[in-house]
């Protein structure tokens, strides 16, 4: 089973040709970076019209790279949400027309189930596992007992971990995105240089907005220059403590024996390194590239946990992919 599958959930416009959910045929990806670099954020109505001008060329260089004609495919596949409509809309445009054109089923898929699915690329992953889902607007602990159902045993409670990330990276000078710049300067630190509280939430929860808080407050209080790279390794070790100690625990209570990193935070490299270190169990977390957003995963979770839309099928902003446990909040 081969599918195209299109990615514009947010500021990368992407596509990707994925055979039986795991052979990566091609993957083309233009990142809006550079554009919402000045504002220092994505500005989603600026890259609603990047995605227009960029995404029939990314759609053709991925087919061709692939060496796929558009008659051997068995779907296209889209992010219908969650994420920003604006985006959403622009990618589920194009799968429509060229699922119409073509005469391809159109096949619906949910970002967040994207974002697991990544690690089905290149390995044998099978359920049950629990996920570890961090991105920029979702931090989650989900139980899969099957390719299609995520049950969510708990999650944050303010920010998402991404979030947290980039808002600290603000606060710190280093500018957009975030992430990936308090990984690189947190490299040079030292994680016990200020002691940052864990965010004291029950279960399988978290609450990031204190810690923020308290980031700004010693910021505040210290002399310039400041000891970024300190400050950067203190804070990245203080988000990734929690939720590797919390998926542990999940993963233990629930007796399952793989543990899945999934979401953007998931290319942190404290993160697997706390995993690695850590776990008992079977770490899986995909290459950076397939961490971040992208079209591959997309085009994965069509095989495994896609389903079939029709052509008048509209984007949702908010999560609907997973169930949410009785004891999450
Ligand atoms: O999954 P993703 O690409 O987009 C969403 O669906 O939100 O996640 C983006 C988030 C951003 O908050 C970004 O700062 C964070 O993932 N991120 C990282 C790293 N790379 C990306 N956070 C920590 N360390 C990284 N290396
Ligand atoms: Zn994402």
């Amino acid at each position: 089973m081969i599918y195209l599958g299109v990615e514009t959930s947010c500021d990368e416009t992407a596509c990707a040709v994925v055979k039986d959910g795991r052979q990566l045929l091609s993957s083309k990806l233009f990142s809006q970076t550079a554009i919402h670099q000045v504002y220092g954020g994505v500005v989603p109505e600026v890259a609603a019209r990047s995605h227009v001008e960029t995404i029939n060329g990314v759609i053709l260089d991925a087919l061709s790279q692939s060496g796929v004609e558009p008659h051997q495919l068995n779907g296209i596949a889209c992010t219908v949400g969650p994420g920003l409509i604006g985006t959403l809309l622009v990618g589920l445009s194009a799968a429509k027309s060229l699922s119409w054109a073509w005469d391809v089923p159109l096949i619906g898929v949910d970002h967040l189930m994207a974002h697991v699915c990544a690690n089905y690329i290149n390995t044998e992953l099978e359920p049950p596992f629990i996920a570890l889902l961090v991105s920029g607007g979702h931090t989650q602990i989900v139980h899969f007992e099957s390719y299609e159902r995520g049950v969510i045993l708990g999650q944050t409670i303010d920010d998402a971990a991404g979030e947290a990330y980039d808002k600290v990276a603000r606060l710190l000078g280093l500018g957009y995105p975030g992430g990936p710049k308090v990984d690189k300067a947190a490299a040079g630190g030292n994680p016990k240089a200020f002691k940052f509280p864990e965010g004291n939430v029950a279960g399988y929860n978290f609450s990031f907005s204190g810690l923020k808080t308290a980031v700004l407050r010693t910021v505040e209080k210290l002399p310039q220059p400041l000891p970024i790279e300190d400050l950067a390794a203190s804070f990245q070790h203080a988000v990734n403590r929690v939720l590797v100690r919390k998926t542990i625990m999940a993963q233990e209570e629930l007796g399952v024996t793989r543990i899945v990193l999934a979401g953007g935070v998931a290319a942190n490299s404290d993160l697997r390194r706390k995993f690695d270190v850590q776990a008992k169990a079977k770490i899986y977390y995909p290459g950076s590239h397939l961490c971040t957003d992208n079209a591959a995963m997309v085009a994965a979770a069509a095989f495994f946990c896609g389903e079939p839309v029709p052509l008048d099928v509209t984007a949702y902003s908010r999560q609907r992919g997973m169930e949410v446990a009785k004891s999450a909040p």
